[in-house]
């Protein structure tokens, strides 16, 4: 067989200018932090620095959440029209300055720009405009029209989807009124920051978007601060669990995104070919690193050595390298720390009997890399079935009947998304009724869509972002 090989295809870093040193967006200023203190940013494909950014403390969680109080007196005395032309405003920035975006997410956190630009930044600027589309009839909805914003809601995000889960929050918070103070994660807070210069290109008035860098600290800071009327959080949800205990007994609402360990049915009906692809999408989009990831494949005995066979085959042909290269399907882990939980696991795997198998390309010297992989001969019992890998890793299980298939897959703390394939209508609607996730995809998987609902069940969390459920996340009963 020929072995055709890509010409690499760069895309140009030159559109961003990096700066060397950022400060925090607070009350429309960019503002030198208080704690005069910095974490560098690094590119996770190259290990080298790109940036700093402020580790926030007190003082400048202080100042960010007086600021977004203020904001809230002017923003939430507006019109709902006037609300909505912002977004929308918003919204068109974003598209306009969308390969700059682009770039800067590819740098930044390792992800292969064909994701960040034909992914993360369409879905950006979609949810922007949904969300604008909504400012403006609140007042039409029987389910939103008697509720009021909670007033400043506090958002911590992840390195997964950092621009994308920046929109996910601030899209459907100023839609409803409220005014935010967002803290992006250690590891990816450049495009969190590009996108305060697009609040001040929009004219959003001061204090309605507060952005400020920093760690775990940073984070507990903001939800334990005594002003804050709504916390949202994505990530782990061991962090989940810490936040739900610091808010016990607060008049402070919350909602948590948190991990998943989906599963991806395959019954032996199904068109093997589109479901391979389905799978491969399902666990290496984003190398991964996606909490509602297809991370177990549950594949019906009957096709087991089949489906295995085309999907080894299938994982061969998947360029893994460098994040700006036009090819590159899988790029790089994060951060050192993810590629240790990553590699630990693993090994954890093999060591429990797993049987591993990783594809053989080759990977650039520098930067943090992990090739893809798929473990068969599997026990449920095994924690690679079991724990969040949060990485390139597919786990292999099997079943015999439909009622198998569901128990085996609810059989886990999490219950984010799943995914059903089979040729049979009926099949599908028995098995999703039977499912406990919050979303489940049928012969297809990683769909999304502003105006539908996205959120878990157990310790995957609870609250739900995204479509009108979304926007009663940002809105509690008048009093
Ligand atoms: P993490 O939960 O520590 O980080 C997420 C965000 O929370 C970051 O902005 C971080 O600065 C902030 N944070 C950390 N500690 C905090 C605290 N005590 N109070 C308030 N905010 C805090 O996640 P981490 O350590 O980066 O990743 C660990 C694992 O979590 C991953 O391997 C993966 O399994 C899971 N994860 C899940 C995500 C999801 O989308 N559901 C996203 C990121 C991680
Ligand atoms: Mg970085």
């Amino acid at each position: 067989m020929v072995d055709w090989q890509y010409s690499e295809s760069i895309e140009s870093p030159d559109i961003v200018s990096i700066k060397k040193k950022y400060t925090n967006y607070i009350g429309g200023k960019f503002v030198e932090p208080k704690s005069k203190k910095y974490i560098n940013t690094i590119s996770p494909s190259t290990e080298e620095l790109l940036s700093k950014v402020p580790l926030s403390n007190e003082q400048d969680i202080n100042s960010s959440v007086k600021s977004a109080k203020e904001g809230f007196e002017v923003w939430s005395k507006l019109t709902p029209n006037q609300r909505s032309r912002y977004l929308f405003k918003i919204a068109r920035l974003i598209q306009e300055r969308s390969r700059e975006f682009a770039v800067l997410e590819s740098l930044d956190g390792g992800k292969p720009i064909k994701e960040s630009r034909d992914f993360d930044l369409p879905q950006v600027a979609a949810n922007f405009f949904y969300f604008a589309g909504w400012a403006d009839k609140l007042d039409l909805s029987w389910a939103t029209k008697s509720l009021k914003p909670y007033g400043v809601v506090g958002q911590i995000i992840p390195w997964n989807f950092p621009l994308l889960m920046l929109a996910w929050k601030i899209a459907p918070a100023l839609a409803t009124g409220n005014t935010v103070v967002l803290k992006p994660a250690e590891t990816t807070p450049l495009t969190a920051l590009l996108f305060a210069e697009i609040c001040e290109q929009a004219g959003l008035p001061p204090g309605v978007v507060n952005i400020v860098t920093g760690d775990g600290s940073t984070g507990s800071l903001i939800v334990n601060h005594k002003d804050i009327n709504k916390i949202a959080f994505t990530g782990s949800t061991q962090v989940g669990k810490l936040i739900q205990n610091s808010l016990a007994g607060r008049d402070v609402g919350l909602t948590l995104e948190l991990g998943g360990k989906a599963a991806n049915i395959v019954y032996e009906d199904a068109a093997i070919d589109q479901a391979v692809e389905g799978v491969v999408n399902g666990i290496f989009f984003n190398q991964g690193h996606v909490c509602c990831a297809g991370s177990r494949l549950l594949l019906q005995e009957s096709i087991h050595d089949q489906f295995v066979k085309k999907l080894e085959k299938r994982m061969q042909s998947l360029r893994v390298g460098n994040p700006l290269d036009k090819n590159t399907d899988i790029g790089a882990i994060n951060s050192k720390e993810q590629l240790d939980k990553i590699t630990s696991l693993v090994n954890e795997g093999v060591e429990d009997g797993g049987e591993l198998f990783q594809t053989q390309c080759e990977l650039p010297g520098n930067g943090f890399w992990f090739r893809p992989s798929l473990f068969t001969n599997v026990q449920p019992s095994y924690s690679i079935a079991r724990e969040e890998i949060f990485g390139p890793v597919l786990t292999t299980l099997t079943f015999r009947t439909p009622e198998e298939a569901v128990e085996i897959a609810n059989n886990t703390e999490y219950g984010l998304s799943a995914g059903v394939w089979t040729e049979k209508g009926s099949k599908i609607l028995w098995t999703a009724d039977r499912l406990d996730a919050g979303v489940v995809w049928a012969n297809t998987f990683n769909k999304f869509d502003p105006s539908s609902p996205f959120g878990g069940y157990k310790e995957s969390g609870f609250g739900r972002e995204g479509g009108r459920h979304g926007l009663l996340s940002y809105l509690k009963a008048s009093s």
